[in-house]
């Protein structure tokens, strides 16, 4: 079958596996991006984001950049967590400078507005997008879908654009769970068929960005985080085995060790607040990890990027592990640094 032959040769897959391999896989969240100028050209060109991520022949264009430039051992489909509100009817824009902006979902009858009809159609472009990477990836790089996890999706719609602390989606949960969970319980629904339609396309496997899943206490994570997570994985699980999943829950701490046994995902992404030895000792035996080079050491470079980097692998390297940065690659990286990086990782020897 070809995911088996997939398995065979690419090294990021094989990681996943938990089989041996010569050296750690490495990719970076966010390696597409407005750090490469030839990003920057690209995306001068359509009129606003969610036409971007809309357009298959741009968004396969800068999913490429980073793999040319770097040879990374895995790409990640260039779109991003809020096309799931868009495709749900909701409007969302970007402003430049500002971050995302959407009309506030903010109780029943907000709910109520958004419809799941239609949904393949208004996103469509992004399975277009996966299909034209499959065939034009190089042979050895694994391709990775996404999508955001219901919790941190529902803090955009609840709130409307990003907050520091999730306020207006924490206090809903809190004063009315139950109207949340209709929400919640959409999101996942939906994201569950968004991510089986990029598997069909050729994604290869899954990560589930949950980046404000830190701002819940335990019993609240464990309803808002870990179930949704756990409802996705088991349905994609269902239909495609072989896939594996990658949850990156960003901000849990303690929690992280429950992660994998409470959802199933194959792979823990890990922020760059978590000590190497507790990722080691607590999170590695259950999961493969992934992470968490701080994304700042990427923009100081020299001494400092290569003792995080040596550390990073000779503690948590060569298997089970996938080396990528603790969150995402931010603009003002320059890019003879992430050189310096994968140049560094590939020529390591355990
Ligand atoms: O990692 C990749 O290279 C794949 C593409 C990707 C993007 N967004 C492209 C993007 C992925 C995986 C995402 C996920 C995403 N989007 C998350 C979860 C991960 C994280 O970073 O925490 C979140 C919270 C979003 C929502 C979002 N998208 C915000 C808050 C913003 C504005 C902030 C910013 O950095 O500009 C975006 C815009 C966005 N998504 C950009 C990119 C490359 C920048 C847009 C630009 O080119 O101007």
């Amino acid at each position: 079958m070809a995911e088996s032959l997939s398995v065979k040769s690419k090294r990021f897959l094989k990681a996943l596996n938990g089989e041996a391999i010569d050296r750690p896989p490495f990719w970076l969240m966010r390696q597409a991006g407005r750090y490469l100028p030839e990003y920057l050209a690209v995306r001068a060109t359509p009129p606003d984001f969610v036409a971007f991520c809309l357009d298959p022949e741009k968004a396969c264009a800068v999913t490429l950049q980073p793999i040319d430039r770097f040879g990374m051992d895995a790409a990640i489909l260039f779109a991003d967590i809020l096309l799931v509100p868009h495709g749900l009817g909701q409007r969302v824009r970007f402003v430049e400078g500002e971050g995302p902006r959407l009309d506030p979902v903010t109780d029943g009858a907000g709910i109520d507005r958004l419809t799941r009809e239609g949904f393949h159609d208004k996103v469509g472009a992004v399975y277009e997008t996966v299909r034209l990477l499959a065939k034009r990836l190089p042979g050895d790089v694994a391709l990775i879908g996404f999508a955001g996890a219901p919790w941190t999706v529902a803090t955009y719609m609840v709130a409307g654009q990003g907050t520091s602390d999730q306020k207006p989606a924490r206090l809903w949960a809190y004063r009315d769970p139950e109207g949340f969970g209709r929400l919640i319980d959409l999101v996942t629904e939906v994201t569950i068929d968004y991510l089986a339609a990029q598997v069909e396309a050729g994604a290869e496997a899954i990560q589930i960005f949950d980046t404000w899943a830190g701002s819940l206490p335990e019993a609240e994570m464990r309803r808002w985080v870990f179930a949704p997570i756990a409802r996705i994985r088991a349905a994609l699980k269902a239909r495609f085995p072989h896939v594996p999943v990658i949850g990156f829950a960003k901000g849990i701490g303690a929690m992280l060790p429950e992660l994998a046994p409470a959802t199933g995902v194959e792979a823990v992404g890990i922020d760059a607040a978590v000590p190497l030895s507790f990722v080691r000792d607590r999170v590695q035996p259950g999961a493969v990890v992934q992470g968490n080079l701080d994304p700042l050491l990427l923009v100081a470079g020299g001494a400092a990027l290569e003792r995080g980097i040596d550390e990073l692998l000779s503690t948590l390297g060569p298997r089970r592990f996938v080396f990528n940065l603790g969150h995402g690659v931010v603009p003002e990286t320059p890019p003879d640094h992430v050189a310096a990086l994968a140049r560094r990782i590939r020529s390591w020897t355990p």
